[in-house]
């Protein structure tokens, strides 16, 4: 090219650049691209595609405040470009190191009511995320959220209805066209070369999102308020991030970090007192209903029991034993019409508190505590900071709140959990925890947002369909196809307390509810199932029935330097490898549907140089979930990283678990 030729080239583009603005941005590898316009109506909209294939057509972006409609009418003012390259260090995590790579448009609208808003797009390789930015103006409500979603080909999608409760439900698939109002997030699958997951990130002060379809789009519902609104804007404020992650790979979205990217860095200056642990606890042998959470004859939580429980948690490795039923208030649980009155700082009078506090830390375990509230937020919120300097005091650092409501009673009187008002309060609880140095393991919970980069004290949280409906869902149990569909669903939206490791099949109180799934499978779920605050569910007594097989879970950390999925398809099986954290060894979890399945470990795909030694947790040859659970096959292995790819097979419910340690 001449070179009066280029420089025509850049007069023609600084032009174009004075006078349009510049409306697509594209991830760094140039592969993504979103593209942005304002309709003769005035509406902003959207587009994506990848790899040159339209996935989102042009859809419609917006806010409906009740004053003014902010759906449409707008100018496009002007926009403007940044780019963002960081690596960061996690608190905890699957990663131990994150790359915050993207590239943004902002887009600055004026309304014709003279209102302006601003559009952000962030468009990272594995995805992009959009949020709203309203300016300083008087207080305002938001009645709906208009952000749609119009694809260009139907997708599959994974879900749960909005209404379900705690999000405590097997996932279904179904084209999308079919889907009823569903609970973010959702995973979307086109054949078997394109993947999507969708969520929301950075929730603070807004209600949480859900997803319905309508005239051919996939629209936005937000959870609204007692009084129909949906939210109570103060202003300047911006939505959290609506995100989705894009990959021709499954393991694109299990190793995406993009949620995380999405929200601010840590907030907690230091978080030396942020321990991730495993931990076990009062808490299986209610469930199974051979333990009573109040006090009586067979109350759990007593002084004697929790002492055991401590000597046996001090032997094994655990970090901590969560103490459920200490406290006063559950002689009152399950009574129609009464809302019990817990107490978060008046022990039963069989559980020694004082004692139990010094023993524990005679023998360098932590208590966790047990904060149930039977949904009376407010009465709990009033009380945060007695109950948290109280365990301050006592020296405990970690607490399981919970909220078995259908509704709950905030501040602001009866609403939904993930309303703004309950979203405002578990922020709340996990900002006073902070300050007492107090880490968090919420149930019955707003579903995650990520928030945990900001607050690693939010450790892990339910909002999943855990072991504890093996001992009494009166459908029997999970199918074992449940814990194949969490890893490329719910797991994604951050860590899960799913409470992995039942050694004893058996159910006394509901012999035809059980867990379905092999011991080897068990095992395997400390691997696939990610959470810094790991339960080992079952009582000791049923871990000292398989010695040989409990030592792998004697071992398997719950921090890790990074995380790799080797296999996998939704609703059939995953295999996950995860190296543990500032070390050199790795452990690999399996686990499989109803089907048997064998999977080839091909160990330079994650293996560095040396040599390393495995111990392998596998299915035995007639094992089987319904007939044969506990029979394992334990072997040992030297591998390289060139030594010949693994073949392991695993029996219908089953899976596996390897430890791979480093020799030199
Ligand atoms: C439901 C929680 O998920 C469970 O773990 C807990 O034991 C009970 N609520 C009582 O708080
Ligand atoms: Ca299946």
């Amino acid at each position: 090219m001449k070179k009066s030729q280029i420089i025509l080239g850049i007069v023609c583009c600084m032009l174009f650049c004075a006078c349009e603005p510049q409306t697509s941005v594209s991830s760094p590898d140039g592969k993504l691209s979103v593209a942005c316009s304002v309709d003769s109506m005035g509406r902003p909209m959207y587009q994506v595609s990848m790899n040159g294939q339209d996935i989102i057509c042009p859809s419609q972006l917006g806010l409906q405040l009740a004053q003014t409609d902010l759906s449409e009418g707008f100018t496009l003012l002007r926009t403007q470009r940044d780019q963002h390259n960081e690596t960061w260090e996690t608190t905890w995590g699957e990663d131990h190191y994150i790359v915050n790579h993207y590239n943004q448009l902002l887009l600055f609208l004026r309304h014709r009511s003279g209102i302006e808003m601003q559009v952000c797009f962030r468009v990272f390789n594995d995805g992009w995320a959009m949020r709203y930015m309203l300016p300083e103006m008087a207080d305002t409500v938001l009645i709906n959220e208009c952000t749609s979603y119009q694809f260009a080909n139907e997708p599959t999608v994974w879900s749960i209805p909005w209404r379900t409760e705690y999000y405590e439900a097997l996932w279904q698939p179904a084209p999308m066209s079919e889907i009823d109002t569903v609970c973010s997030p959702i995973t979307l699958q086109w054949g078997d070369n394109l993947y999507a997951w969708m969520h929301e990130a950075a929730l603070y002060d807004y209600p949480a999102q859900n997803y319905y379809y309508a005239d051919g789009q996939l629209r936005t519902y937000l959870t609204p308020w007692s009084t129909g609104d949906a939210a109570y804007l103060t202003t300047p404020f911006a939505t959290p991030w609506r995100m989705m992650v894009l990959s021709n790979e499954l393991s694109g979205l299990v190793e995406s970090r993009m949620l995380l990217n999405l929200n601010e860095p840590c907030k907690i200056e230091d978080t030396s007192w942020i321990k991730p642990m495993k931990f076990i606890g009062i808490w299986w042998g209610m469930h199974l209903e051979t333990m009573t959470w109040h006090q009586g004859p067979i109350h759990g939580a007593t002084t004697e029991n929790m002492k055991r429980y401590i000597d046996f948690a001090a032997d094994n490795g655990f970090g901590g034993v969560l103490a459920e039923g200490w406290n006063t208030g559950w002689e009152d649980w399950g009574k129609p019409d009464v809302v019990a009155q817990f107490s978060f700082t008046t022990p039963y009078s069989d559980y020694d508190l004082e004692y139990l506090t010094n023993y524990a830390h005679q023998r360098g375990v932590q208590i966790i505590f047990h904060h149930e509230t039977q949904g009376n937020a407010a009465s709990y919120q009033h009380q945060l900071d007695t109950a948290f300097a109280y365990m301050q005091q006592h020296g405990m650092h970690a607490v399981k709140t919970g909220y078995v409501a259908p509704t709950i009673q905030t501040i602001d009187g009866i609403q939904y959990n993930r309303s703004q008002s309950g979203v405002r309060h578990y922020r709340k609880v996990i900002e006073t925890a902070a300050t007492y140095q107090v880490s968090i393991d919420n149930h019955e919970p707003v579903m995650p947002t990520g928030l945990q980069r900001t607050y690693p004290n939010l450790m892990t949280q339910e909002g999943i369909r855990g072991q504890e409906w093996n001992a009494w869902s009166q459908d029997g149990g999970s199918p074992c196809e449940h814990v194949t569909v969490l890893p490329f669903t719910r797991m994604l939206a951050g860590p899960a307390d799913y409470t992995p490791g039942v050694f004893n099949f058996d159910n006394p109180v509901y012999p035809n509810t059980r867990v379905h799934a092999t011991l080897a499978n068990q095992l395997g779920l400390f691997v696939v199932l990610y959470s810094p605050l790991q339960m080992a569910c079952d009582l000791p007594e049923n871990y000292m029935l398989h010695p040989e097989e409990f030592e792998f879970i004697r071992c398997v950390p719950c921090d890790w330097e990074r995380s790799i999925m080797l296999d996998g398809q939704i609703g059939d099986y995953i295999v996950m490898a995860r190296q543990a954290r500032n070390t050199d060894n790795w452990y690999i979890g399996a686990v499989t549907d109803e089907q048997a399945r064998s999977t080839t470990i091909t160990w330079a795909d994650f293996l560095g140089k040396g040599d390393y030694q495995t111990i392998i947790y596998q299915d035995a040859a007639q094992a089987d979930w319904q007939t044969n659970p506990y029979a394992t096959a334990i072997d040992t292995l030297s591998v390289h990283r060139h030594s010949d790819p693994l073949t392991i097979n695993m029996a219908p419910g089953g899976g596996f678990a390897i430890r791979v340690e480093k020799q030199n």
